[in-house]
């Protein structure tokens, strides 16, 4: 997609979740919304979801798309190393992430976003995977945090 459109249907994806998400404060609730309004309004998304942690467990929320690992191993993976390294992290080809937990063998790469509560706290993290390689860039990073301060 291109630039501009990308920003475009962002935006519009923002406007429209900032609406849908006034109907209740439930964070699970707000979570399954983003995750089907994402997945199903940008092109490309294979795997829209998010990943949250209870305790040392890192374990899967509301997503969309095939069935997801449930828990994931401690500190191994792309998804952990955004929580521990508290940022978004673009991973352009998944094979050469060390220790990247291949749930669906069809993923190629991947962005995660950290998610946080209203006290800046990590809670978890959106994780989106894509069949394309490189499919992702700052504009979904800087879209996707955008989204996610909704919550
Ligand atoms: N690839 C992730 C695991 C989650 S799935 O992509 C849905 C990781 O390495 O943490």
């Amino acid at each position: 997609m291109n630039p501009g459109k990308k920003k475009g249907r962002y935006e519009r994806i923002y406007k429209q979740l900032r609406d849908l998400l006034t109907a209740t404060p439930n964070p699970i609730s707000r979570m399954a919304t983003v995750a089907a309004v994402l997945h199903h309004k940008m092109d490309g998304f294979f795997w829209t979801g998010f990943y949250l942690l209870k305790g040392d467990q890192l374990l899967v929320g509301p997503y969309q798309g095939p069935v997801a690992c449930q828990e994931l191993e401690k500190n191994k993976g792309v998804c952990w190393s955004g929580i521990n390294l508290e940022k978004t992290l673009i991973v352009p080809d998944v094979e050469k992430f060390p220790g990247h937990i291949a749930c669906d063998s069809r993923s190629r790469s991947e962005i995660v976003v950290p998610l946080r509560d209203k006290n800046n706290y990590i809670i978890g993290i959106l994780d989106v995977d894509s069949k394309e390689m490189d499919f992702f860039d700052d504009a979904d990073a800087e879209c996707l945090e955008r989204i996610l301060s909704l919550i």
